[in-house]
């Protein structure tokens, strides 16, 4: 078979990896894996380039993706689709992986539902924000998680040698689970999450207490560290000013900063469990390719155990259409999986500010 791979939309650690299980499992079994440059960009212009062995060997190592990517409005139009759709047949493709979030999952499961794609369509989840249905990880969210720990950690030195309160912002989209997780891990004081609605006077009040009772006698916190969501309305610079004009008489003698994190958190070397779970869905999503399965996407341990099972007991086949109906319930809040995340923040948020 000529299975094209490509992947689309922000770029996530651990794409490497996926890509090259692919071409050495696609070699051992004797397909050819065509790589396909600049996501559906590429694939728009046939752009596509065969993958041999020494083309990928090192790459699982490295951040972003070796086929480029890129967030294609094009591909949104009919216009856009049909010529993708037709590129699949110039190029000869017999099977297409898609590696990528929200948007790029839509891109495969339009391309899939065509009548004149005859090639199966086969969705890889891939996005540092986990703010994907019927996966319980995303490729990228592991190491997305462990460099915001470890920048938290690397503030939390500097800030404590100062007594200072930081807000650090994280990636995440609409989605507040990297602020989440990576909060508790970094042992913030406090965690601000889209997900939760609160008006910017009802948050400044709430920060201002957390302040007050950090630095009173008594407590004498050495630093503050708050973990913000990028996915908040009020900016960091509008609350860190907001705070700052009450600083001197809610903590005197302590000072604020912030830190936004932005891309750093999406670039780096994947970690062990990125790179592992991405060989595995690489594998997994060629195998569906070998059986014909499209319009479908493998989830590593879906919640709720929904899809079909696979020989590798984490990885299930979902269809797109389920996979992206509760992609929107997860970020719309509906999703029992969000309502979980945010159970489970509950039952500790009181106790992060003691
Ligand atoms: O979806 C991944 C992500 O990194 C989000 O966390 C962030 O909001 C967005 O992409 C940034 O996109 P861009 O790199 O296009 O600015």
């Amino acid at each position: 078979m000529r299975i094209g791979v490509l992947t689309s939309g922000g770029d996530a650690p651990g794409m490497n990896a996926c890509i090259r299980s692919l071409v050495k499992a696609g070699a051992g079994r004797g397909h050819v894996v065509v790589g396909i440059e600049r996501g559906f960009t590429g694939l728009i212009e046939g752009a596509a380039i065969v993958l041999g062995l020494a083309d990928v060997d090192g790459i699982s190592r490295r951040g972003g993706t070796m086929l480029g990517s890129a967030r294609c409005k094009e591909m949104m139009t009919p216009g856009g689709q049909a010529r993708a759709a037709a590129q699949m047949t110039a190029l000869g493709l017999d099977g297409l992986v898609v590696i990528g979030g929200n948007g790029s999952l839509t891109g495969a499961h339009v391309l899939a539902s065509r009548p004149d794609v005859k090639a199966p369509i086969v969705g890889v989840p891939a996005s540092i924000d986990n703010d994907l249905g019927c996966t319980s990880l995303a490729i990228g969210v592991d190491t997305a998680l462990n460099t915001i720990v470890e920048a938290c950690d690397r503030i939390s030195d500097t800030a404590s040698a100062h007594r200072r309160v930081f807000i650090v912002e994280v990636m995440g989209r609409h989605c507040g689970y990297l602020a989440m997780r990576a909060g508790i891990a970094a042992e913030a004081d406090c965690i601000l999450y889209a997900e939760k609605q609160i008006s910017e006077d009802d948050l400044v009040d709430k920060l201002r207490a957390l302040i007050r009772s950090s630095f009173a006698g008594g407590r004498e916190k050495r630093r503050v560290l708050i973990v913000k969501a990028e996915g908040v309305l009020v900016k960091t610079p509008r609350l860190v000013e907001r705070l700052n004009a009450h600083l001197e008489e809610d903590a005197p003698g302590v000072d604020i900063r912030e830190t936004i994190l932005g891309h750093v958190v999406r670039g780096g070397a994947p970690s062990v469990t990125d790179r592992v779970i991405a060989q595995r869905l690489g594998f997994g999503a060629l195998q569906a390719i070998e059986d014909g399965v499209t319009d479908v996407m493998v989830g590593w341990e879906p919640p709720g155990g929904v899809g079909e099972k696979t020989a590798d007991g984490s990885i299930r086949r979902v269809p797109l259409t389920t996979v992206l109906e509760e992609t929107a319930r997860l970020l719309d809040g509906t999703s029992l999986v969000t309502q979980g995340r945010l159970r489970l923040l509950a039952q500790v948020e009181g106790l992060l500010a003691l």
